[in-house]
């Protein structure tokens, strides 16, 4: 399944990024909750067009989707933009050779 490529120039403000909330579910499809840490397996998700940022240090709360706990390191998260809905099967183990993708490597953990 193709998913659209990662890509770069974006605030590091994960405010400044569509992430996925608890906001009012009338409004909004449901949505898995995100598992918060790494895991062995990916995190499917409905997402809807906007910004997404994918965690890259593994801190935080809301893996695999970055919460700004990185802030002070040297790492950033990497980000995406979806222009249309898609279901994105998220890296959720950090193995995968396609980030923010899964890509079966958590096969070999
Ligand atoms: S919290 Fe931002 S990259 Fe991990």
């Amino acid at each position: 399944m193709p998913f659209p490529v990662p890509s770069s120039g974006f605030s590091d403000d994960p405010a400044d990024h569509d992430q996925p909330t608890s906001g009012d579910a009338s409004a909004t499809p449901p949505r898995r909750v995100p598992p918060g840490r790494v895991q062995k397996g990916p995190f499917v998700d409905q997402c809807v067009p906007g910004k997404y940022a994918w965690c890259r240090c593994s801190k935080s709360s809301q893996y695999p989707y970055c919460d700004g706990t990185h802030r002070g390191s040297e790492i950033t998260p990497l980000k995406v933009v979806f222009e249309k809905p898609v279901t994105v099967v998220w890296c959720a183990c950090g193995e995968s050779c396609n980030k923010p993708y899964c890509d079966g490597s958590h096969g070999r953990l």
